[in-house]
């Protein structure tokens, strides 16, 4: 099966103040991420495949509440195999599942806060209602108060410095991948391409901030790997961020 091994990559040196950030997106041809509200129909077996790949080499795996709320998010691997070269890298069997989110408005019904297989941590700002931070404290799951407008950067620096995580896999959304280049934070890129159009004015792209970046601002990326698939007719890309 024509596809790259992300299980072993070169990511470079783990920055101080910050863990690496790896950001991994299936999107179509015309650069849309959601089909009918979720990124169901996007990617093939072989994408799911790299996605969970990709997962043995994070410690977190992070999405927005957004994706949460539309999708689920888990951290499992769903393959012993993996799991094994996890543990034979020093790592846990499972990277911790993270969510971020302003509102706290979360669905505790989903496998996120009902599984016992992997742990998770909610990093909430300290602008959510309190009824809602209420209804996450009284979860199993731990909750990290994060304050309002500053959110991000100190997630990043929980993680690296009382976690001590060293990679980050964020896998979207849009919203919170916005966030985290505003912050010049992302180290690597990971995009599946798949051979579909979606279309719609509104119909999200891998990054929604509420600006664009001036041309003087563009964030530029260096391509590591570019590899077709013609059995799926994707492409999957891997850039890291050129300095
Ligand atoms: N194709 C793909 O690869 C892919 C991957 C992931 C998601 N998706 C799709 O993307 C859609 C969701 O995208 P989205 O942009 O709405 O959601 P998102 O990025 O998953 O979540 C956005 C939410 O995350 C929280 N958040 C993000 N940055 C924050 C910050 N700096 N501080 C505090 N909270 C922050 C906020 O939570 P609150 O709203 O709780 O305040 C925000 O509204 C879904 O349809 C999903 O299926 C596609």
């Amino acid at each position: 099966m024509p596809k790259p091994d992300y299980t072993e990559l070169d990511l470079g040196p783990v920055p101080q103040d910050r863990p690496i950030i790896m950001v991994n997106m299936v999107a179509s041809l015309d650069g849309k991420v959601v089909v009918e509200g979720t990124e169901k129909g996007l990617g093939s077996k072989v994408d799911q495949r790299l996605m969970r790949e990709l997962r043995v080499n994070a410690d977190l795996v992070l999405n927005g509440a957004g994706t949460l709320r539309a999708s689920g998010t888990s951290a499992r691997l769903g393959d012993e195999e993996l799991e094994a070269l996890r543990v034979a890298h020093g790592k846990p069997r499972l990277p911790t599942a993270v969510v971020l989110s302003r509102s706290g408005a979360l669905p505790l019904d989903r496998t996120f806060f009902t599984a016992t297989d992997f742990d998770a941590i909610v990093y909430l700002s300290d602008a959510a209602p309190a009824d809602n931070r209420r209804a996450l404290l009284a979860t199993s799951r731990p909750i990290v108060l994060v304050p309002d407008g500053h959110e991000l950067e100190v997630m990043l620096a929980h993680m690296r410095h009382e976690l001590g995580a060293g990679v980050l896999l964020v896998e979207g959304g849009p919203d919170t991948n916005a966030h985290l280049f505003e912050a010049d934070a992302v180290d690597h890129w990971f995009m599946t391409l798949g051979p579909v159009i979606v279309g719609g004015r509104d119909t999200k792209t891998a990054v929604e901030g509420a600006r664009a970046f001036t041309r003087d601002e563009l964030r530029r990326f260096a391509l590591v790997s570019a590899v077709p698939n013609e059995d799926t007719s994707e492409v999957y890309l891997h850039y890291r961020r050129a300095r």
